[in-house]
């Protein structure tokens, strides 16, 4: 199976970043969006981001080049010769099996069919389809350009060929790929989810101060961010949404959701997408942690 085409469904912060790395690595892309703004706004980003790599000279080719190969659209029969459509769009069951639904029918029959969601069970996507075994995973990290991570997540239902197609095109992207299965959470999120939210309960319970903590785990173990920077980062609505799905599938304390957690996304306090989070981001490069 060769991948030539890539459809990308959303984009957003993953799925422009998703695009950009495709397009840089010599795909063609193809990103599908509800409204042109949001086409606009996503390769605004995508320029920024190709603006620095090529300003550090990290580019094969000019920026011109990786921009011919990328092209929004709004109308989904754009899909249609695409060897393999990546979703990334709002991290909802719903919303996500309606989206598959509704292009299985465009979309040419032996293309795989892939998610990027970090929390959502595959098998669960999959079922809105009428090709389970071409149904994969593929978990990117925030910010996409940079972070070489790609989970591969392989369900009872997905082929062997599809499966080695999919972790190929992992590596085609200059990723490294690891192999995981449909177990909610896979790899990553199933260890730093409860690292995020225990940091949560540390500060509830008087360990530390937002800022010492932080600098207790950059500095201690020599993790690029610590935990508040990190949960604002990805953003605490988007970690709070990720413990409801976690706790829903094992049942277990260390994936609930802290009630501060809680109280900050229902006060819409979603992190640095908001402008405020754990910290204060009004001065973008100089945060100041919120007083608790
Ligand atoms: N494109 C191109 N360049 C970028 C960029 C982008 N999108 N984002 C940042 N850069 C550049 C910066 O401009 C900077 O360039 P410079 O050296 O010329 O100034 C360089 O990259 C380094 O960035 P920073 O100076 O801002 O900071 P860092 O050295 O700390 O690197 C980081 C940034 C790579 C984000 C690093 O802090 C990091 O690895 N943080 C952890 C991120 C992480 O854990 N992500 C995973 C989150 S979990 C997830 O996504 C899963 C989901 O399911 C929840």
């Amino acid at each position: 199976m060769e991948i030539k085409k890539v459809g990308v469904l959303g984009c957003g912060l993953m799925g422009s970043g998703i695009a950009q790395v495709a397009a840089t690595a010599g795909f063609d892309v193809t990103i599908l969006e509800v409204e042109q703004k949001y086409l606009d706004k996503g390769f605004a980003a995508m320029e920024k981001s190709l603006t620095k790599f090529s300003e550090k000279g990290t580019l094969k080719e000019p920026v011109d080049a990786i921009r011919s190969r990328l092209k929004g659209t709004t109308n989904k029969l754009d899909l249609a010769d695409r060897d393999i459509i990546i979703e990334a769009i709002i991290e909802n069951v719903e919303e996500k099996k309606m989206m598959y639904a509704s292009i299985d029918g465009i979309v040419k029959k032996d293309a795989i069919f892939a998610s990027n969601t970090s929390s959502i069970s595959i098998t669960e996507l999959l079922t809105s389809t009428k090709r389970p075994e071409r149904f994969v995973g593929l978990h990117f990290f925030n910010p996409v350009p940079l972070m070489k991570l790609v989970e591969v997540v392989r369900t009872i239902a997905t082929s062997a060929e599809v499966y080695d197609a999919a972790y190929e095109f992992a590596k085609k992207l200059g990723k490294v790929p690891v192999r995981t299965s449909d177990k909610t959470g896979f790899i990553v999120n199933r260890l730093l989810v409860p690292y995020m939210l225990d940091a949560v309960r540390a500060y509830e319970d008087g360990v530390g101060s937002i800022e010492d903590i932080d600098n207790a785990m950059k500095l201690g173990c020599g993790y690029p961010m610590g935990p508040f920077t990190l949960l604002d980062f990805v953003g605490l609505d988007t970690t709070y949404y990720i413990t409801h799905v976690m706790f829903d599938e094992f049942k277990e304390r260390r994936f609930a959701s802290p009630p501060l957690l809680k109280r900050l996304v229902m006060a819409g306090w979603y992190g640095r997408k908001t402008g405020k989070g754990f910290y204060d981001y009004s001065e973008p490069n100089n945060p100041k942690p919120n007083k608790l």
